[in-house]
């Protein structure tokens, strides 16, 4: 995509996520409809669905030609990745979202041709916006983040875990692999957001995030964010991220990313992989 192009398709981005997360935290003790999709603990509410209304209206007016690719279903059924997709999360972190009212964000990746173009993600309640082009940095607020840490060794880093996957009977990946790198780093830290937590990475107040199922929406964004600082970004078995199906992923500084694959990350076959 040309320069100038993604400039533009930045700044109208960028206007319309900070304007979709005023709408939310003005509206944060409303009554909220709650209902459940997968399981009972899936939640969507109304504010999910009409924030990425929004999106899907503005992207249909100003850009005909784009596609979306979205959690609540408002976008488009996409089988490839073929010109420019838009790819939304209205709220990660819903759970968050309705306990908590805060620890979520919105998040979206725009991308050419299967290209990280854009990443945004937009801390809703504390008002802090993630950001970056391709090739031109990352940026909190104004401000740039600079690129990460490649000295610190994996006994002195944090990283995020889902503890779910560390029960023995989880589907996904080998609970004594955990265990072991539970043991080794210097601690876990688990935000419920996941395009938080890659911003967390990007920002490098965590040194990793690593996580079994993950959806395209969850981490487009997050994975240009870190690869613009120099992070790496995978899935856990090491192969290219998918971004149209379900997936593990591992987002972290780079010298610990083969590390923690090699010695600790042992997937259970056939179930974790996309
Ligand atoms: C969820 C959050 C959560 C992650 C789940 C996601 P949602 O997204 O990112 O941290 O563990 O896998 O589904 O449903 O709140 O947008
Ligand atoms: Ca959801
Ligand atoms: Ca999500
Ligand atoms: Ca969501």
């Amino acid at each position: 995509m040309d320069k100038q192009l993604r400039n533009s398709i930045f700044h109208q981005a960028k206007s319309w996520i900070l304007e979709a997360g005023e709408r939310i935290r003005e509206n944060i003790d409303a009554p909220r409809s709650i209902e459940t999709k997968s399981n009972p603990n899936d939640l969507v509410t109304e504010m999910d669905q009409q924030t990425e209304q929004f999106f899907a209206e503005k992207i249909k007016e100003d850009y005909p030609e784009h596609y979306l690719l979205g959690e609540e279903g408002f976008g488009d059924d996409i089988e490839a990745l073929d010109g420019t997709v838009w790819i939304v999360d209205p709220i990660d972190g819903t759970m968050n979202f309705v306990h908590q009212k805060r620890n979520f964000a919105i998040s979206i990746g725009i991308y050419h041709d299967g290209i990280g173009e854009i990443g945004l993600i937009y801390n809703v309640m504390e008002d802090v916006l993630y950001s970056a082009k391709r090739g031109e940095g990352a940026y909190k607020n104004r401000m740039e983040l600079p690129t990460l840490n490649k000295e610190r060794p994996l006994n002195q880093s944090i990283l995020a875990l889902n503890t779910t996957w560390m029960i023995p009977e989880n589907p996904h990946i080998e609970h004594k692999g955990m265990q072991d790198l539970v043991k080794k780093i210097r601690s876990t830290r688990s935000y419920g957001s996941a395009a938080l937590e890659f911003a967390f990475v990007a920002e490098g107040i965590l040194d990793g995030y690593l996580t079994m199922t993950l959806m395209p929406w969850d981490f487009a964004a997050g994975a240009i964010l870190v690869e613009e600082v120099g992070g790496v970004v995978t899935q856990a078995n090491k192969q290219e991220l998918d971004l149209l199906n379900k997936s593990t992923v591992l987002a972290s500084r780079s010298p610990i990313h083969d590390e923690i694959i090699d010695d600790y990350v042992q997937l259970k076959k056939g179930k974790s992989d996309s």
